[in-house]
């Protein structure tokens, strides 16, 4: 494995947080940054912010990306979006499949399958997030598991797809709870995930795919988390909605 060989990328999940003009104001903080990064720097946005984020990133490096997408072009889908109306807007990123999508909106690996096919067949980039519940964990199931939900979304995606989607490991438990997995919890996890893109595409694949580590990364501990040799970058919840802490992920990541 050479970690050289890819991408460090740092996405925000802003999830449910910021109105238009908020946006504005944290893409405007944050741009300055992403241009200075040796990384690439995301913001996956609300819908209802993305025309305005997009408009503040405009001849920045920063990308904007959506939180989710249906997986139809279009219909009767009360209160989804689809990938073909993202692509249109200029997105080029889209998280699937995040845990709370899963745990609240009802989302299963055969939608997240679903969801990560639409938005590569509309030439978006899939953000793909797996991770376990703190019992899954304890019951000792976290490779199978994590082996498990990766393998199904990604049910035929060709190998040419593959390179756009990143893989991000979030175990739940240590989501949005300040409880971080250690840098070594995150990198064997990272590794079963590599091994797993291994056996279902090969080594080249395996080595170039990035992997995300996400849960409770902050200023203060993605120093060690992107040190590993399997953790390629981060999905970041809370610290990515205050500019500065960003901004020191980022700087991590750029090293
Ligand atoms: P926190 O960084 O707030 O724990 O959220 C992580 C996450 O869910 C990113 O998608």
């Amino acid at each position: 494995m050479n970690k050289s060989l890819r991408h460090a990328v740092i996405a925000g999940n802003w999830k449910m947080n910021k109105t238009p003009d908020e946006a504005k104001s944290l893409v405007e903080q944050i741009k300055p940054y992403a241009d200075k990064a040796d990384c690439t720097v995301v913001a996956c946005v609300p819908y209802v912010d993305l025309a305005v984020a997009l408009e503040a990133a405009k001849g920045s490096k920063l990308s904007i990306g959506a939180q989710n997408c249906h997986f139809e072009a279009k219909g009767a889908f009360t209160g989804e979006i689809s990938a073909p109306m993202l692509k249109e807007m200029g997105v080029e990123y889209v998280i699937i499949g995040h845990s709370e999508r899963r745990t609240y909106f009802g989302e299963t690996d055969v939608t997240v399958n679903k969801r990560t096919l639409a938005a590569l067949e509309n030439g978006l980039k899939v953000i793909l997030c797996v991770g376990e519940y703190l019992e899954q964990r304890e019951q000792g199931i976290t490779s199978e598991l994590v082996a498990m939900q990766t393998k199904i979304a990604l049910l035929n995606v060709t190998k040419a797809q593959l390179e756009n989607v990143i893989i991000a490991y979030e175990p739940v438990w240590a989501i949005g709870t300040g409880k971080t997995a250690t840098a070594d919890q995150a990198e064997e996890v990272c590794k079963i995930i590599r091994d797993t893109i291994e056996k279902l595409y090969d080594k080249a694949a395996a080595d170039s795919i990035t992997i995300q580590y996400g849960g409770s990364m902050n200023a203060k501990n993605a120093d060690e988390l992107l040190g590993k040799e399997n953790v390629d970058g981060g999905l970041i919840g809370g610290a990515s909605l205050i500019a500065d802490d960003f901004a020191t992920i980022i700087n991590a990541a750029s090293k």
